[in-house]
């Protein structure tokens, strides 16, 4: 029988939020609600649905592979240089490409925990070994991940805003981390939730990048642009760098729909004010309802908020019963998508019900 080499085997595979058919299916109800995976509840921006519309008569073409004017466009809106941006097919492809970049067997990479597991996914498949760090009051231990690193270490993650917690790294404490971290190493700043801070402290990686160290910034349409389907994000870092992640890329790694959804939603700022404005007004909302309740939240710089529960799999499952779709994260914690208003109503009356029966 054909093997994997054991380091595949101890992978333990992502599981994705659960799709809304497939509970209805499972339960013969109609009417589900998901905020479960970060998507962004008021659906994708206008002016991407009308280039999308105006995209199809090509696809027999192959798409442009450089993407030029997704990168022309970008480029113009961050003042960095095209040669200095890597389109990827969600920000997710990028983070694997930089792992099997610059990661071989016995490598090692820091990061927190919990984070975004897709980090550790993609270094122990390349063979590496995922060092995680815990958070700290929910946040990255910025101090403590720099201690962490020996001279194995090739990578870091942060996630800025963090993947549960929705926490952030403020200026201060990533400026000390840049101090410490050794030249051979890349750091990888992933963003994702980017347009959704207010903090002003907010840690600011394209000053770093700037400087000329080694991080790789991204970023992403799946989140507040709303085109999480279609898989389309980016990445910001030397040309050096780059040209070595682009030996690996694939050659036409962003579909052409995609390119021209991202290129009229990057400039639809009214989607991006009213999709933040709809974050916030769901994040005061659920805060108000979760003090009521009692329940412990942590403070959110994203589109979800992670809370504490006594037993997440029971609340999980009651959750479910009633139609709503959450992602339980631990035995003891929930991370829930701030949604559309009467989402976030049908979640707090489902979380009220679950927490009394
Ligand atoms: C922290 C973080 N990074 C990256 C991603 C992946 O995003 P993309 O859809 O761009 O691959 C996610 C998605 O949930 C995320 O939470």
């Amino acid at each position: 029988m054909i093997q994997p080499p054991d380091y595949i085997k101890a992978i333990q595979p992502y599981v994705p939020g659960k799709p809304m058919e497939e509970l209805e299916r499972e339960l013969g109800i109609q009417n589900s609600i998901k905020l479960a995976s970060n998507e962004n509840p008021l659906g994708p921006s206008p002016e991407a649905l009308k280039a999308i519309q105006k995209s199809f008569s090509d696809i027999n073409r192959y798409p442009d592979g450089a993407g030029y004017y997704l990168k022309k466009a970008l480029s113009r809106a961050l003042s960095v240089s095209e040669d200095e941006l890597i389109l990827g097919n969600g920000s997710n492809e990028l983070l694997d490409i930089a792992v099997r970049t610059y990661m071989k067997e016995g490598d090692e990479a820091v990061m927190a925990s919990p984070s975004f597991v897709v980090y550790a996914i993609s270094v122990q498949a390349a063979g590496g070994r995922a060092i995680q760090v815990p958070l700290r009051n929910f946040i990255h231990d910025l101090a403590a991940m720099a201690e962490a690193v020996t001279p194995k270490t090739r990578m870091m993650f942060i996630a800025n805003p963090n993947n549960p917690t929705g926490t952030i790294n403020t200026r201060e404490e990533f400026d000390r981390l840049m101090e410490k971290v050794p030249d051979d190493i890349l750091v990888v700043v992933d963003e994702a939730y980017y347009e959704y801070v207010t903090n002003p402290d907010y840690a600011d990686s394209l000053k770093h990048f700037r400087s000329g160290k080694n991080v790789l910034i991204l970023r992403t349409f799946s989140k507040i642009y709303g085109l999480a389907g279609l898989r389309i994000g980016y990445g910001i870092a030397k040309q050096d760098i780059l040209a070595d992640m682009n030996r690996l890329r694939e050659p036409f790694n962003t579909n052409s729909i995609a390119q021209r959804a991202a290129l009229a939603a990057l400039s639809d700022e009214a989607h991006v004010t009213a999709s933040r404005k709809t974050n916030e007004t769901g994040k005061s909302r659920l805060y108000r309802e979760l003090e009521e309740l009692g329940t412990c939240f942590v403070p959110t710089e994203a589109n979800f908020i992670y809370m504490q529960v006594e037993d997440s799999a029971s609340v999980n499952q009651k959750l479910l019963s009633m139609g709503v779709i959450v992602r339980p994260m631990g035995p003891k914690a929930i991370r829930v998508t701030i949604g559309l208003p009467e989402e976030n109503r049908r979640f707090i009356e489902a979380f009220k019900a679950a927490l009394v029966n």
